[in-house]
């Protein structure tokens, strides 16, 4: 079934070089079973597997997945725990595969709030993928796409202080180039699993034309199928940047 919406995807269109993925409705899996939160953290875990496999199957160049905002950093401490601890059991679990099959992990954020454990093994993940050229994987862990738009603003007004850079020479490019996506092309498609429809502070800037795929599947159900089916209705849709149609 999967791989029957594999095949016509690639027959129908252009896929999109990058998709971002708010991973959502992880608590509401886990309540819908009776179960605590964490356990549905950990059911999220094999849908990271299936996106990253879909994604090198379909040759998607670029895959950014929003895992930890800086707003959940408000949340009670034993989930918070749950989480880190996903991440570090995630990469000790996978980093392996990851490298053999030439993906590029890179975390995106702010790592100075995270422990010493999960700090360094997100470190080590960077480092041991680091010739991996088949999909670019961006984890965004303790990310905030305000805070991350703030940092560029601040970065470039202290170049302007230190006369290395001319205000004049200020465009959307100068701003992009000190974002953290800096080395990607914008996302093509955003996919919000759980039905929510907002954008949770996720890649403000990047998002500016991304076609928006919302679906009622919570995030540990979701499969390469759905993704395949996501990639399907981006080639049905009409993106016109402002123009009009041919
Ligand atoms: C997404 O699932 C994971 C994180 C935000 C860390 P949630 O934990 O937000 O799940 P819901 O939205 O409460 O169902
Ligand atoms: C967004 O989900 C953040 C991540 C998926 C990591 P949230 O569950 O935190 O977002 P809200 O609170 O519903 O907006
Ligand atoms: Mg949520």
């Amino acid at each position: 079934m999967s791989d029957e919406l594999l095949q016509r995807l690639r027959v129908d269109g252009a896929v999109p070089a990058h998709i971002a993925i708010i991973m959502d409705g992880n608590g509401r899996w886990a309540k819908g079973r009776s179960l605590p939160r964490p356990l549905g953290h950990h059911a999220g875990m094999g849908a990271v597997r299936e996106v990253v496999q879909g994604c090198l199957e379909a040759e998607v160049a670029v895959l950014t997945l929003f895992a930890f905002s800086q707003e959940n950093w408000q949340r009670p401490p034993v989930e918070i725990e749950a989480l880190m601890g996903l991440l570090e059991e995630y990469i000790a679990r996978e980093a392996e595969e990851l490298r053999d099959r030439g993906v590029r992990v890179r975390i995106l954020g702010d790592l100075d709030r995270l422990g010493n454990g999960a700090r360094q093994a997100v470190e080590w993940v960077m480092r041991d993928t680091a010739g991996g050229t088949s999909l670019a994987l961006n984890l965004c862990i303790s990310y905030s796409s305000r805070a991350e738009i703030t940092r560029a603003a601040r970065r470039l007004a202290e170049e302007v202080a230190a006369g290395r850079l001319d205000p004049a020479e200020i465009d959307e490019a100068a701003i992009a180039r000190r974002l953290l996506t800096a080395a990607w092309p914008d996302p093509d498609l955003l996919i919000r699993t759980s039905g929510e429809m907002r954008i949770s502070n996720f890649l403000l800037w990047q998002l500016a034309y991304a076609e928006l795929y919302v679906t009622p599947v919570l995030w540990p159900d979701f499969t390469r199928r759905h993704l395949f089916e996501a990639i399907l209705e981006f080639q049905r849709r009409d993106r016109r940047f402002g123009r009009v149609t041919a």
